[in-house]
C-alpha cells in the first residue's frame, strides 16, 4: 500500500481505493491471486490511538485494519509528520494536533514506534465495520 500526501484519508476514500486495488490485481495480475493489502508505516503506530482523537481519519482507518507490532523504536519523530531533514524537537513544527501530540510524547521521554497492518481482500465487504476488532466474529463465521 502506498499512501500519498495531501488528500484527507476518509474511510470512503480508503474503501474505494482498496476495491480499486482488488479489481486492478484481478485484471492485470490474476495468478497468483493477490490476497491482502499490506503496509508498515508511521501511520499504523499503536501510539496514534493514544495521541489523536477517536474521530480522526487516521484512527478511524486503523480500526478497520489488522494491526501488528514492528520493531522500530526511535527518539525521533516520523519524517512524514515533520518533514525536517534532521529531526529536532526544539524546532520541529507544532502546527497540527498530531505534531503537537508527538512532540509532547517525545519530550516526556517516550519513544516513537511505527506499526504494521494488513487487510485481507476477501474481507472487503466488511470494511467499515471494524471487522478485525470483532475477533470472535471473524474467526468463527463462514462467508
Ligand atoms: C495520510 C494523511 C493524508 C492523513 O491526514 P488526515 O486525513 O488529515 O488525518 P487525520 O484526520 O487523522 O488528522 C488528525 C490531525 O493530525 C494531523 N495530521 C495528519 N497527518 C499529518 C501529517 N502527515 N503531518 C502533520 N500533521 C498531520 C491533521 O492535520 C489533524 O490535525 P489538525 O486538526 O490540527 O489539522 C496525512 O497523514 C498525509 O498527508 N501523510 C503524508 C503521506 C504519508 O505519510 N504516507 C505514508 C508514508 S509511509
Amino acid at each position: 500500500m502506498h499512501i500519498p500526501a495531501g488528500a484527507r484519508i476518509t474511510l470512503d476514500v480508503c474503501a474505494e481505493s482498496f476495491r480499486e486495488a482488488k479489481r486492478f490485481f484481478q485484471r492485470h495480475y490474476p495468478t497468483p491471486a493477490a490476497r491482502a493489502i499490506v503496509s508498515s508505516s508511521w501511520m499504523f503506530s499503536p501510539l496514534l490511538n493514544q495521541l489523536l482523537p477517536a474521530d480522526s481519519n487516521l484512527v478511524r482507518f486503523m480500526r478497520e485494519l489488522y494491526l501488528y507490532p514492528t520493531n522500530s523504536r526511535s527518539r525521533s519523530g516520523p519524517w512524514f509528520v515533520f518533514l525536517q531533514e534532521q529531526f529536532d524537537p526544539a524546532t520541529a513544527p507544532r502546527k497540527t494536533r498530531l505534531q503537537r501530540a508527538i512532540l509532547d510524547h517525545l519530550q516526556a521521554g517516550n519513544f516513537w514506534r511505527d506499526g504494521g497492518m494488513f487487510f485481507m481482500l476477501d474481507d472487503l465487504e466488511h470494511f467499515g465495520s471494524q471487522w478485525y476488532q470483532k475477533s470472535a466474529a471473524w474467526s468463527c463465521q463462514t462467508r
